[in-house]
C-alpha cells in the first residue's frame, strides 16, 4: 500500500499539486485520472522520488519514503517497476536485451539465470519466442508487452505506468490493461496507472483518485463512478452528450424507473426530471414496476 498524505508541489511560484492525501491499495489496479495538466504526472514523479515535495509525506507500506536516505531509497527503488509513457525500450536492443537490462543492473545472476528469468516474463506477457526482434520489428501493443515485462522482470511490489495505453487502439488497450489488472492480481503488487483513458477507468478502475487543478477531487472505484454526482467528476467522465445520456439511462434502470422499452422513450425526453422522481419518491411509487402489480 502507498499512502499520499498531504503533499503539496509547485515549480517557482505555481503550485501544482495542492495537498493531495490518497490511498494506493496492494493488489489492486489504482487509478490517477484528470484532465491534462491536472498534475497526474507530477503526483506520479513526486511518488518515485524524480520529483520532491515541497509539503507532506509518501509512505510505501508505512515507511516514509520522503524521510529516507538515498540509500534507503536505492533499496526501495529496486523493488518498483515502471512501465513509461510510449514504453521507452532501448532501439539499439533486442527484445531479450531490453527486458534482461534490470537484472544486469541490479543482479549479480549468472547469464543462464537472467535468461530464464527474461523468458519467464516474456512468456507472461504472451510474447514467447520474440527474444531476438528489435523494438522496430513489433507492433505498439508488443512494445508495450516489453515494456511490461521489463517493468517486472525485477519481480516489484509496486507498478507504475503513466498512459500504458497512449497510442493504441481499444482492443489492444483493452489487452493492455487486462494484462496489468492480471499481474497486479497475481503477484499482489500495488500498482498506480495515470490515465485518460475512459475504457480503462471502466475495465480496471478499482480505486480511481480524479485529480482536478492538482486537487483530489473525488475518489472511488468503476462502480460508484457511474453513479457519483459530483459535477467536475460526471463532466470530465461524460464529456459527450451520447455518454451523459448513456450514464442517465443506467442510473434510470437502476433505479427502477426504465423497466421496459416501453416507458424509455418517454423517460428519455427528460432524463434528469425522472431522475429527481426517483430520488424524491422513491421506487414504491412507480406505476410502471412489474412488483406493484
Ligand atoms: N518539470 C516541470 N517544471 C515546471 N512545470 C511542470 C513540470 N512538470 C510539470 N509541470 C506543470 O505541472 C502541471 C501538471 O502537469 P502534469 O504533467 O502532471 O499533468 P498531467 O495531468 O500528467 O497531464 P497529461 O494528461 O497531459 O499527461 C502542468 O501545468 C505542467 O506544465
Ligand atoms: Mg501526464
Amino acid at each position: 500500500m502507498i499512502e499520499i498524505k498531504n503533499v503539496s508541489k509547485g515549480f517557482g511560484d505555481k503550485e501544482i499539486l495542492k495537498g493531495v492525501s490518497a490511498l494506493m491499495e496492494t493488489g489492486k489496479t489504482n487509478l490517477i485520472i484528470g484532465t491534462s495538466g491536472s498534475g497526474k504526472t507530477v503526483l506520479q514523479k513526486c511518488m518515485v522520488g524524480l520529483f520532491e515535495v515541497d509539503e507532506g509525506e509518501i509512505l510505501y507500506d508505512g515507511k516514509s519514503f520522503t524521510s529516507m536516505q538515498e540509500e534507503e531509497r536505492k533499496e526501495l527503488r529496486q523493488q518498483i517497476g515502471m512501465l513509461f509513457q510510449g514504453s521507452a525500450l532501448f532501439d539499439s536492443m533486442t527484445v531479450e536485451r531490453n527486458v534482461k537490462f534490470p537484472l544486469d543492473m541490479f543482479t549479480k545472476w549468472d547469464h543462464k539465470k537472467k535468461i530464464d528469468r527474461v523468458n519467464e516474463v516474456l512468456e507472461r506477457v504472451n510474447l514467447k519466442d520474440t527474444n531476438k526482434k528489435y523494438p522496430a520489428e513489433v507492433s505498439g501493443g508488443m512494445k508495450k508487452r516489453v515494456g511490461i515485462a521489463r517493468a517486472i522482470v525485477l519481480n516489484p511490489k509496486y507498478l507504475f505506468c503513466d498512459e500504458p495505453n497512449s497510442g493504441l487502439d481499444p482492443q489492444t488497450s483493452m489487452v493492455i490493461d487486462l494484462l496489468i489488472k492480471e499481474i497486479t492480481k497475481e503477484y499482489n503488487m500495488t500498482t498506480v496507472i495515470n490515465t485518460h483513458d475512459m475504457n480503462s477507468v471502466m475495465e480496471i478502475g478499482q480505486n480511481i483518485l480524479y485529480m482536478y487543478q492538482g486537487e483530489k477531487e473525488w475518489v472511488g472505484n468503476n462502480k460508484e463512478i457511474i453513479f457519483s454526482k459530483n459535477k467536475k467528476l460526471n463532466e470530465f467522465i461524460f464529456a459527450s452528450e451520447f455518454l451523459r445520456d448513456a450514464k442517465d439511462m443506467r442510473m434510470l434502470e437502476e433505479k427502477g424507473i426504465i423497466d421496459n422499452d416501453r416507458n424509455m422513450e418517454e423517460v428519455m425526453k427528460d432524463p434528469e426530471a425522472h431522475l429527481l422522481m426517483g430520488d424524491n419518491e422513491k421506487r414504491e411509487s412507480h406505476p410502471d414496476r412489474e412488483d406493484e402489480k
